[in-house]
């Protein structure tokens, strides 16, 4: 199982890639704007740091754009994959860009249908939006269910991310199921190791020794 962080701060990715559990960020425009800087130096940074793969989004609308935007981003580092958006245009350059063995991560992905038609043009990874689709009342965990059946029954290579991640609860139910990859925000991995029986153990310890 892989666990990516899914922000563009640097302090948050070098603290959780220390922890020695960190195999790859996740970034969008959103997170993107939180930062200051060059978004192709920000990204630059983050390949250094992190040396796994670290997804970078394009922000045209039209294939023949995103493919251009996706070759210059691809330029920054071997460790990017580029974020396209899953729609018509999306499909048709993650197609070219696959054939050019430019990697993709298709997001914004919230149905096991559009993520047959990303298996289909080639992305290698595939992302859909758990916590907005629990935000309108739709399980999103079936649609985890479902995309991770489609791709074991026809054999796709796409590995599949599980994002849009809320609670460390999000982290379990995608390992229990076998999920590739959990992205998610540095809150929940800090959430992720804390247990008040470990605080509550390690002090009846020390005191314990310090009777002896
Ligand atoms: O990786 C996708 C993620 O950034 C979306 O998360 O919390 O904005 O729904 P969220």
């Amino acid at each position: 199982m892989k666990l990516y962080l899914d922000t563009a701060n640097l302090q948050e990715i070098k603290e959780i890639a220390q922890w020695g559990v960190l195999d790859g960020v996740t970034t969008n425009p959103t997170l993107i704007s939180r930062e200051e800087g060059d978004y192709r130096k920000i990204l630059k940074e983050i390949c250094d740091v992190v040396k796994g793969p670290v997804s970078g989004e394009v922000l045209s609308l039209k294939s023949d754009e995103m493919v251009a935007e996706a070759r210059e981003l691809s330029k920054i580092s071997e460790h990017i994959v580029v974020k396209i958006p899953c729609t018509v245009d999306g499909l048709k350059a993650t197609r070219i860009l696959s054939q050019e063995g430019i990697r993709v991560n298709m997001t914004l992905i919230f149905s096991a249908n559009q993520a047959i038609l990303a298996a289909k043009a080639g992305a290698s990874f595939i992302s859909p939006f758990v916590g907005r689709l629990d935000d309108i009342a739709n399980p999103g965990i079936e649609v985890i269910k479902d995309i991770l059946e489609i791709l074991n029954n026809y054999d796709f290579s796409s590995q599949l991310i599980f994002a849009s991640v809320r609670h460390p609860e999000h982290v379990r139910q995608a390992a229990i199921l076998g999920t590739h990859i959990v992205t998610m925000p540095y809150r929940v991995f800090s959430l992720m190791i804390k247990h008040p029986l470990t605080d509550i153990g390690i002090e009846r310890f020390l005191n314990d020794w310090k009777k002896r």
